[in-house]
């Protein structure tokens, strides 16, 4: 049988996401962005973000579909993020997605933006049926670490379709939302995440200690996979403080490299945990921290010494898009799922 055509609309944040593929080729991959509205206010605002949704759907729509040479009669079903994530946006694609599933008369698939991210790593590009970069077919199971602005998150997948256990998050902030609170507080622009990197090239990993959230032994007993970060906030906020006070010069390249190498150990330690406790020799990278050097890098690095295989998706695939969200749907067709009814909302909490 011929693989499923399914558009996969993904609103969760501030990326409007359409993607299209056929089964597990990525035939387009459409992302409208509104970073740049949220830059002025340090973060993502909810009702921003849901007005440009609203906006950009339409445009990315069409877009996603002359990329893809086909046209929405084609389409075997309609996939859409119905969360975790922000409220008013998510409702927006949701909502799209309805009506576009009953105007044509399609299936409707809701699914897990964080099982999505997951979903990412079976796309292949159109044509690359043995893709040399990676020839390795993805195997389950898996752990999972998903790092962006919006989540931190730890899972255990055994299965992409039926068993996916969220085995920790952050209690906080999303290390991405860390990345973004330190640039601010050394002065430097939104987002912060690249910022950081770019100013920690030239710094000393081991100039300041910043605490590791959530590492120490009485800690990890009952938070093991768990993240914090917002203990590292104040940490980096207060030795920064004390310079400014003191009327010395704040060393920018020094903070910034001491703080991510504080976020990247904690990421790293507990995702390898969670492989070495499940006995799973393969941990899969996603969001868009994955663009952090020193966090792949690292993640690389103290993977290879466990004997643990790191797989890490394009870029493009890693952070919010709608190709991931259309992927899962294909899967879930595919292992004989039924389509949702239309009575599903949008969730910000949905479990996986
Ligand atoms: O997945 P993503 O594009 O979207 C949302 O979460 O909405 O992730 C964006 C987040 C931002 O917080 C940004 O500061 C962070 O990812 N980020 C980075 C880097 N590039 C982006 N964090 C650390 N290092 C980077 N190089
Ligand atoms: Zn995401």
């Amino acid at each position: 049988a011929r693989e499923p055509l399914v558009l996969g609309i993904e609103t969760s944040c501030d990326e409007t996401g359409i993607g299209i593929v056929r089964g597990r080729t990525l035939l387009s991959n459409t992302i409208a962005s509104s970073m740049d509205e949220h830059a002025r206010y340090g973060g993502v605002v909810p009702e921003v973000a849901a007005r440009a949704h609203l906006e950009a759907l339409q445009p990315a729509i069409d877009a996603a579909l002359a990329e893809a040479g086909v046209s929405l009669a084609d389409l075997d079903a309609i996939a859409v993020t119905s969360g975790p994530g922000l409220a008013g946006a998510l409702m927006v694609g949701v909502g799209a997605a309805k009506a576009l599933a009953v105007a044509l008369d399609k299936p409707l698939y809701a699914v897990n933006h964080l099982v999505g991210h997951i979903a990412a790593d079976i796309l292949r590009p159109i044509g690359d049926s043995a893709p040399e970069t990676d020839a390795a077919p993805v195997e389950y199971p898996t752990v999972a670490l998903l790092v962006s602005g919006g989540h931190t998150s730890l899972l255990l997948v055994r299965d992409l379709t039926s068993d996916v256990e969220m085995l920790g998050e952050t209690m906080d902030d999303a290390a991405g939302e860390a990345f973004d609170k330190i640039a601010r507080i050394l002065g430097l622009p939104y987002p912060g995440g690249p910022e950081i990197d770019r100013a920690a090239a030239s710094g000393d990993p081991r100039a300041i200690p910043f605490p590791r959230g959530l590492s120490r032994a009485s800690d990890m007993a009952a938070h093991r996979y768990d993240f914090s970060f917002s203990g590292l906030k104040t940490a980096v906020a207060r030795w920064v403080e004390q310079r400014e006070a003191a009327g010395e010069e704040v060393p920018v390249a020094d903070v910034a490299a001491s703080f991510r190498e504080a976020v990247v150990d904690v990421l790293v330690t507990k995702a390898l945990a969670a492989c070495r406790d499940h006995g799973v020799p393969r941990l899969l990278l996603g969001g868009g921290v994955i663009a952090n050097r020193r966090l792949r890098e690292v993640a690389l690095e103290r993977a290879a010494e466990a004997g643990v295989a790191v797989r890490i998706p394009p870029l493009s695939l890693c952070t919010d898009n709608g190709a991931m969200i259309a992927a899962l749907a294909a899967e879930l067709i595919r292992s004989g799922r039924p389509a949702s009814t239309l009575e599903f909302g949008a969730d910000s909490t949905l479990p996986v």
